[in-house]
C-alpha cells in the first residue's frame, strides 16, 4: 500500500516536530476561548462530561483514521481518498466538505485571532491598569463597535498566517511551534496556581465537574460532540494533511493519545482559570463569546506583575491561534498546489485573500451587519455553529466510515502495530470506526438539528 512520494512533498524533520505541529493545530482558540464560553452557555458539568466522553470514544479513533489516511496516501484531503480507494471514488466527498470547512472556519477564526491581537496591543500599552471591572468589561464592546479596528487586526492575523504557510512546512510551521507552545503551557500553569487563591475557585470546580443534566438541551449535546471535533482539528482533513507529511513507518497511536490528552488538559485548565474569575467577581458564566476577553484582564489587573502576565498571555494565545490557523490554510494550499500544480506562493496569497474577504462578514457581525440575522444568528454565529455542529461531525462520520468499511481490518491492524494487545486494539478501533463513532454522531446530529 505504500505510495511513492510526489516530488513537491516535504516531510517533518523528526517525530517531535510532528507531535508539536499536531498539538499546535489542536491547541488553539478552541481550548482557551471557545471551550470555556460554550461550557458556560451550556451550564457546565454535564456538558463537560459529554465532551470528555466524545474525545475518548469518537475523537481518538477518528484522529487515528485521519493520520493513517494521510500517512499511507501521502496526498492532500481530496486525492488521499482516491489513492486509498480508486480514482473518482465518491469517498472524495469528505475531502470536498473538508475544503469548504477550512474556508469557513478560518474566516471567523481569523477575526477572533484579531480580537486577541487587539488585546495584546492594549496589554502592551498598559490600557487595562487602573480601570474598574466595569470599564474592563466594556473594552471588548468598543472593539466590536469599530469595523475599522476589527478589520485591521483581522488583516494582520491573516497576513501572519499567509506568511507562515507561504514559506512551507519546515521553515515556517515547525520552527515556531517548538518554542512557543511550551511557553503557553508554563504560563497557563502559573495562572492556574493564581486562580487557586481566588474565592471562586471551588465553585469553578463544581461548575465544571458536577453533573447537572437539567441544564443541557439536545442542541447542547450536539455542540459538545461538535466541539470535540473542533478542538482536536478533526473532521475536515487537517490531520490527513499533517499525516501526509509523515514518513510511512512512523507510529501513530502514541501521538494521537498525547495530543488528545494535552488538548483536553489545556481546555480544562483554561476553564478552571476563567470560571474562577467568573465566580469570584460575580460575572455571567453564560456570557458567550465575550467570556475570555472580559474575565482574564480583570484577573491580570489584580495580580502582581499583571502587566507582564497580560502581555505574555495574549501573545501566547495569539500564537496558539496562529499555529491552528496555519493548519487550516495548509489543507487548502496543499490540495491546490498538488492537484492543480500551482505555485505555493500564489495559491497561499489568493486563498488567504478569499478567506479574509469572507471573514469581513464575521467582523461586521458585531456592528454594521448586527441586524442581519437568520433566526437569531448573525453571520458570525452561523458560520461558527454550522461548521462545528454540522460540517465537522458529518465530515468526521464519513471519514470514520471510510476507514472502518473501505479500508477495514488491514488498516486497523496497521495502526495498532505489533504490541501485546495490538489485536484487541485493532478490533476496538475498527468497530469504533465502523459503528460506535458514526452512530453516536448520527443520533446526536438528528436530535440536535431538530432543536436548533
Ligand atoms: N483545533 C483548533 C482549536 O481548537 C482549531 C482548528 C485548527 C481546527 N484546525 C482545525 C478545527 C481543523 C477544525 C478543523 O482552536
Amino acid at each position: 500500500m505504500d505510495m511513492p512520494h510526489t516530488p513537491t512533498r516535504s516531510h517533518w524533520s523528526n517525530r517531535l516536530a510532528f507531535i508539536l505541529a499536531a498539538a499546535g493545530s489542536a491547541v488553539g482558540l478552541g481550548n482557551i476561548w471557545k471551550f470555556p464560553y460554550i461550557t458556560g452557555v451550556n451550564g457546565g458539568g454535564t456538558f463537560v462530561l459529554i465532551y470528555l466522553m466524545c474525545i475518548a470514544a469518537v475523537g481518538v479513533p477518528i484522529f487515528l483514521a485521519e493520520l493513517f489516511i494521510g500517512q499511507r496516501s501521502q496526498r492532500n484531503v481530496v486525492e488521499s481518498f482516491e489513492v486509498m480507494d480508486r480514482p473518482g471514488t465518491p469517498w472524495r466527498l469528505p475531502g470536498w466538505l473538508g475544503l469548504a470547512s477550512a474556508f469557513l472556519i478560518l474566516s471567523f477564526y481569523s477575526v477572533v485571532g484579531g480580537w486577541v491581537l487587539d488585546f495584546e496591543y492594549r496589554s502592551l500599552m498598559n490600557q487595562f491598569a487602573g480601570h474598574s471591572d466595569e470599564e474592563i468589561k466594556a473594552v471588548l464592546g468598543s472593539l466590536f463597535a469599530s469595523p475599522g479596528r476589527q478589520l485591521f487586526w483581522h488583516a494582520l492575523f491573516m497576513g501572519a498566517v499567509v506568511s507562515i504557510v507561504m514559506r512551507g512546512l519546515n521553515a515556517g510551521i515547525e520552527r515556531w511551534n517548538k518554542i512557543l507552545m511550551p511557553a503557553l503551557f508554563v504560563l497557563l500553569a502559573l495562572l492556574l496556581v493564581r486562580a487557586l487563591f481566588l474565592p471562586g475557585f471551588g465553585r469553578a470546580l463544581e461548575f465544571l465537574f458536577a453533573p447537572n443534566a437539567e441544564a443541557l438541551k439536545p442542541a447542547g449535546i450536539l455542540e459538545a460532540v461538535g466541539h470535540s471535533f473542533f478542538t482536536l482539528s478533526l473532521g475536515m482533513g487537517a490531520l490527513i494533511t499533517y499525516g501526509s507529511y509523515l514518513q510511512s513507518r512512523e507510529e501513530l497511536v502514541r501521538t494521537a493519545f498525547t495530543v488528545a490528552l494535552l488538548d483536553t488538559l489545556i481546555a480544562l485548565v483554561a476553564g478552571v482559570i476563567i470560571f474562577s474569575v467568573v465566580f469570584s467577581f460575580d460575572l455571567d458564566a453564560g456570557a458567550g463569546p465575550t467570556l475570555m476577553f472580559q474575565t482574564l484582564p480583570m484577573l491580570f489587573t489584580k495580580m502582581t506583575g499583571g502587566y507582564f502576565i497580560s502581555v505574555a498571555f495574549f501573545l501566547l494565545v495569539s500564537f496558539a491561534a496562529l499555529t491552528s490557523a496555519v493548519s487550516l490554510l495548509e489543507v487548502i494550499v496543499t490540495y491546490w498546489v498538488e492537484t492543480h500544480r500551482k505555485s505555493r506562493t500564489v495559491t497561499t496569497l489568493v486563498a488567504g485573500g478569499v478567506i479574509y474577504g469572507l471573514g469581513i462578514l464575521s467582523a461586521l457581525s458585531t456592528n454594521l451587519l448586527s441586524g442581519v440575522k437568520l433566526g437569531d444568528k448573525t453571520f458570525f454565529d452561523l458560520v461558527d455553529k454550522l461548521t462545528s455542529s454540522v460540517f465537522l461531525p458529518v465530515g468526521g462520520m464519513l471519514i470514520s466510515l471510510f476507514f472502518g468499511w473501505v479500508l477495514g481490518p488491514k488498516a486497523a491492524e496497521a495502526v495498532a502495530g505489533k504490541g501485546k494487545y495490538a489485536h484487541v486494539a485493532a478490533l476496538g478501533l475498527m468497530w469504533s470506526a465502523r459503528l460506535v463513532a458514526p452512530l453516536a454522531v448520527a443520533v446526536v446530529l438528528v436530535h440536535g438539528l431538530r432543536d436548533w
